[in-house]
């Protein structure tokens, strides 16, 4: 009765599975990645939260944990340099995890093992071309092409989200990078021009209510779907930029579809419509009309949790 572990870091929060080999996800839950100064905190209360369900499934077998984290590398089984993550320099993650568990962890980039997960139980079923872009703390992407995940020479291909949209534009305080797309579509992103539109305009806005300092993507979508015009302007301008971005990618690799996962989807048509036309608008003609534009169709996180423990299979 082989199980795995599937992890999904994300830059705010981390989730993980127990799940059987039919891709269903038996026993679950998640746990604040930023609220662990370092490493060896933040795995021992993953320890403290899956050790003791696994002693309790007496006919479970846990043959391997998979995990996926902003900046993995999937050769090497570390994190480098991620930008939106507490832990600084090089993180040994696949093997701090195999010592702590006794267990063989093996690591991907969170983008990748969410591309996989769609691939596999998704609405990536059957594509061999695809790109999968996660819109949450950070922007990021896994791409298939010929019917395999671009891994790159070093592991680390398909950091799209740090590709630069916008010449001189946001300074990314993590990356020194100047107007990359993370910067503007990533949740952080999405409340950096929520501000910028409200300082720039006396206009009334419900957006006004909450003190700026307290302002997030989840706020300025509902009051998007309240009809606030300044909110509605925001999700314009970052489906803009994010449909230009999306255009750049199509000629990479002419995919079949983009599938579209992470926190911010959560705002629905309010975000894809504007990402849709900026996309079709930018799009080479021979691309027009033909990429199908998706939202992941696997609940919030499974997808990436899903990816992360088919690293064990
Ligand atoms: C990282 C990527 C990651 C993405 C989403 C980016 O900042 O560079 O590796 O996939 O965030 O977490
Ligand atoms: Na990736």
């Amino acid at each position: 009765n082989d199980h795995a572990i599937g992890i999904d870091i994300g830059g705010t929060n981390t989730k993980y599975g127990i799940v059987n080999h039919r891709g269903q996800i038996i026993f679950e839950g998640s746990i604040k990645t930023d609220q662990y100064p370092t490493i060896d905190e933040f795995i021992d209360a993953l320890y403290g939260k899956l050790q003791p369900e696994i002693d309790a499934m007496k006919d479970v077998n846990i043959v391997g944990i998979g995990l996926g984290a902003p900046n993995g590398n999937f050769y090497t089984g570390t994190i480098d340099y991620a930008p939106n993550l507490r832990w600084k320099g090089i993180v040994p993650l696949a093997q701090l995890v195999t010592e702590k568990f006794g267990i063989t962890a093996k690591l991907t980039n969170d983008a990748n093992a969410a591309a996989v997960g769609e691939m596999m139980y998704g609405a990536a079923r059957g594509m061999k071309d695809f790109i999968m872009i996660t819109l949450g703390t950070g922007v990021g992407s896994g791409i298939f092409a010929n019917g395999e995940l671009v891994l790159g020479h070093d592991g680390f291909a398909g950091e799209l989200g740090h590709s630069i949209v916008i010449p001189g534009g946001r300074l990314h305080p993590h990356t020194g990078l100047y107007g990359s797309l993370e910067s503007y579509a990533s949740a952080t992103g999405v409340t950096v021009t929520a501000k910028e539109f409200l300082s720039g305009t006396a206009e009334a806005s419900i957006l006004r209510e909450t003190p700026t300092d307290d302002l997030n993507s989840k706020i300025v979508f509902d009051a998007a779907i309240a009809g606030d015009a300044i909110a509605m302007k925001v999700f314009e301008f970052t489906g803009n930029i994010l449909g230009m971005a999306l255009a750049n990618f199509v000629t990479f690799s002419s995919p079949q579809a983009i599938i579209l996962f992470g926190g911010l989807t959560k705002a629905g048509d309010i975000l894809m419509k504007p990402v849709k036309d900026s996309m079709e608008r930018n799009l080479l003609p021979i691309f027009r009309n033909k990429i199908q534009l998706i939202f992941s169709e696997l609940k919030e996180s499974d997808a990436a949790i899903l990816g992360a423990s088919a690293l064990v299979w």
